[in-house]
């Protein structure tokens, strides 16, 4: 007979909680504590309240180190070959970014890179970039597929995301995302490609592949037309869908993506009011992507102001890729959310906390709340809002996924003297 091992219980105590539990405000609790039970917060409060009785196998003094939930990034496309250092120079001498892509480079040769390069090389290139994310206090990302463009090299980058979660301690949710640009070998026949992501999709489903799907609506994308086959064919499997939309036009994307319930539409610098509206009203969270606005010098300002009027959940994602956007700083968004875009530094923080859990569908984490995930960052710092100030500096102590400390955090534990 299997004993079932009591599940471990820690106690971080001295900490300044940013805990983000109310709709709105900071909600720092000083000289706070929290217990973790295996991997859920089971409680939350000042230290000083802490129950006589909480009986723990491990207790960790941070020292007055600032604790906030572990950061989500909800919008990144980690697993790729090769990068795209020579297109930056061609786009710094006069070239845009439509126009590298309608000549055969942008995505398209992001898609040779990565068809050519071995499982082992994307995995470990994958898992080098979410190192990064994660030495920033990152516990949850979200990968698209989108540099393979064929059910074979499609499936190989899911699963290469996939794998990334059995080795790192960070979790994974992927996105499904074939129509991101027309491969070559259907040059002159979109319709054709589309029908061919359409009859993948099952089988990457049926392989446990697929949380999500998404599409690129746009002119150097896919039409609203094809869009929609590709959101029935996810819809038909029961799979939540979001978008690419109103990046670099107005396609009336978001309001196409909202007519299917999606969890986020994202970069929407060209949102309408109709699309916003329809956002709204089905509850999509708009995935603002500052690294992407400023790396293709996009002018267009999201309407941030007309989004925050209308009540619609803003979420902030490194939108990391080798085209639009080679960051691996989601703290650094913060800042650039701020700057560039006018969102205030509570804004931003709910934007890679708990409006990004929501973004990914997910109501177990974003928040410091009993019953939660166990996922924390640690910072030195006294104040989230000073992450949001500084750019180029993330003070990260350390990180805890699903109740566990990474390496980074050992400094901070004592040996447990209160059990
Ligand atoms: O989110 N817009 C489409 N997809 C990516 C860019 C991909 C690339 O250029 O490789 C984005 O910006
Ligand atoms: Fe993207």
């Amino acid at each position: 007979m299997t004993r079932l091992e009591p599940k471990q219980r820690t106690l971080w105590r001295h900490a300044r909680l940013a805990t983000f539990a109310s709709p709105s405000g900071w909600d720092i609790i000083e000289r706070g504590a929290l217990i973790a039970e295996g991997d859920r917060i089971v409680w939350v409060g000042q230290e000083a309240q802490l129950p006589a009785a909480s009986q723990v196998h491990t207790e960790v003094n941070l020292n007055g180190a600032l604790v906030t939930p572990g950061l989500i990034d909800a919008h990144t496309h980690l697993v790729y070959g090769g990068d795209r250092a020579a297109e930056f120079e061609l786009r710094l001498s006069g070239a845009t970014y439509e126009q590298i892509a309608r000549a055969g480079g942008g995505i398209r040769s992001t898609v040779r890179a990565t068809r050519s390069a071995d499982d082992a090389s994307l995995l470990s290139a994958a898992a080098n970039r979410a190192r990064v994310l994660m030495n920033e206090g990152v516990t949850t990302v979200e990968i698209k597929s989108g540099y393979g463009l064929d059910a074979v090299h499609e499936a190989r980058c899911l699963g290469v995301a996939r794998r990334l979660a059995e080795q790192l301690p960070i979790s994974v949710l992927t996105t499904s995302l074939g129509a991101h640009a027309l491969p070559d070998e259907f040059s002159g026949r979109p319709d054709d490609y589309i029908d061919a992501v359409c009859q993948w999709l099952p089988q990457q489903h049926q392989a446990g592949l697929v949380d999500a799907v998404d599409v690129f609506c746009d002119t150097i994308g896919f039409t609203p037309a094809q869009t929609r086959r590709v959101f029935d064919a996810a819809r038909a499997l029961g799979l939540p869908v979001k978008l690419h939309a109103e990046q670099l036009s107005n396609q009336e994307g978001a309001a196409l993506a909202a007519s299917y319930g999606a969890l986020s539409c994202d970069h929407l610098e060209h949102l309408s009011d109709t699309g916003l509206r329809a956002m709204r009203a089905a509850g999509s969270v708009a995935m603002l992507l500052p690294g992407a606005y400023y790396f293709i010098r996009e002018t267009r300002l999201p309407p941030v102001q007309a989004l925050r009027d209308a009540g619609v959940p803003i979420a902030i994602a490194t939108d990391h890729n080798p085209g639009s956007s080679p960051a691996l700083s989601l703290i650094l968004m913060l800042n650039m959310a701020c700057t560039l875009f006018r969102l205030t530094p509570e804004e931003a923080w709910r934007g890679v906390t708990v409006n990004a859990a929501r973004a990914l569908g997910l109501t177990d984490r974003g928040r410091l709340q009993v019953g939660l995930r166990a996922d924390l960052a640690l910072w030195d710092a006294e104040h989230p809002r000073e992450l949001a100030y500084r750019f180029g500096h993330a003070p990260c102590l350390g990180s805890v996924h699903a109740g566990r400390p990474r390496n980074s955090v050992q400094p901070f534990i004592q040996p447990g003297t209160c059990s």
